[in-house]
């Protein structure tokens, strides 16, 4: 069976796995992601590569990347949240491997997988958007990963959803990723455990006394724990992504959302609220079918399985 090699590229790790045609993951692994220096990023996707492709004849490789991906799927452009700038990763590490590459949008490699294999199947109409360090977009249209004009489409995250808000990495102020990511969860927390401790006391024991040591596996377990601050951030974030998935519902009349992405593991604080909601907010309710609203099934292999899959159709 022909196997195909992806690799995930996120802020803090690189996901790599040997992939089958039905995306099934032959064998994986994880590395963390070089800080800052898009030589030592593609130098490490080059030896993870190596290391899978050992005894094993591999086809294409596919590379999912946290940026804004040019319409040749060669150069990310532009990283809001990653050193890259105009980076020619594509004949970096085809260099490198002597095989061919792709390069993909990191959220819609994810959005491809779970169309494919995950959450999605079946369908021939969904957006997924992972909530992570930031927010990304996957949209599937007519069963075809919708790209845009210069590859840059469905960038989800740069949606304005607060005028003059909080500053992006993107360098704008008021972001959806802004408000409805994993970075969001942490400012959120950190707010409310600054404005009001005693309602945080929980999680600022957990966080060893300070709001500045708040991250989000401490918002998780205090939540947990039953925290009021923690509670109210995952309150507020699943608040703006059910605002989000309703303006996102007004343009493009999916048949369902997957969201995924790294907050999604802590599902049962935020999903139920995003449900409901959703349901109360979207524009022509009652008189349009109802929109499901599913978690990914891929989990954290969403990416690499995604990219694997797209390099086989090069
Ligand atoms: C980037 C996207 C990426 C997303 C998730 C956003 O900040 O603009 O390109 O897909 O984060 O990693
Ligand atoms: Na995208
Ligand atoms: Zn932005």
């Amino acid at each position: 069976m022909a196997l195909t090699i992806g690799v995930d590229i996120g802020g803090t790790k690189v996901a790599a796995g040997v992939v089958d045609e039905d995306g099934r993951i032959v064998e994986n692994l994880l590395r963390p992601t070089p800080a800052q220096s898009p030589e030592k990023v593609a130098e490490t996707i080059a030896e993870v590569v190596r290391e899978l492709s050992k005894g094993r004849s591999i086809e294409a490789v596919g590379l999912g990347a946290a940026g804004f991906v040019d319409e040749t799927r060669s150069v990310v452009r532009f990283a809001p949240n990653l050193a890259w700038r105009e980076e020619p990763l594509q004949k970096k590490v085809s260099d490198l491997v002597g095989l061919p590459v792709v390069v993909e949008n990191d959220a819609n490699a994810m959005a491809w997988a779970e169309s494919r294999f995950g959450a999605g199947r079946g369908e021939t109409h969904l957006v997924c958007v992972t909530v992570g360090t930031g927010i990304g977009g996957g949209i599937v249209l007519d069963g075809a990963l919708y790209r845009g004009r210069w590859g840059m489409g469905a960038e989800l995250g740069h949606i304005q959803a607060v005028p003059g808000g909080r500053l992006c990495g993107c360098g704008n102020l008021g972001c959806w990723e802004q408000y409805a990511s994993g970075n969001a969860l942490v400012h959120e927390a950190k707010e409310i455990a600054t404005a009001e401790p005693g309602r945080a006391a929980r999680l600022l024991e957990i966080a060893g006394g300070t709001p500045d040591r708040i991250e989000g596996q401490e918002v998780t377990q205090a939540a947990g724990e039953g925290d009021p601050a923690a509670l109210a951030a995952f309150s507020s974030i699943a608040g703006w992504l059910a605002q989000g998935l309703a303006d996102l519902t007004a343009v493009l009349d999916p048949g369902c959302f997957v969201l995924g992405g790294g907050v999604s593991r802590a599902a049962e604080f935020w999903f139920d609220e995003v449900r409901d909601t959703y349901a109360r907010i979207v524009t022509g309710r009652g008189h349009r079918p109802p929109v499901e609203i599913r978690l990914a099934e891929l989990g954290a292999s969403a990416g690499l399985v995604g990219a694997a899959d797209l390099a086989r159709r090069l």
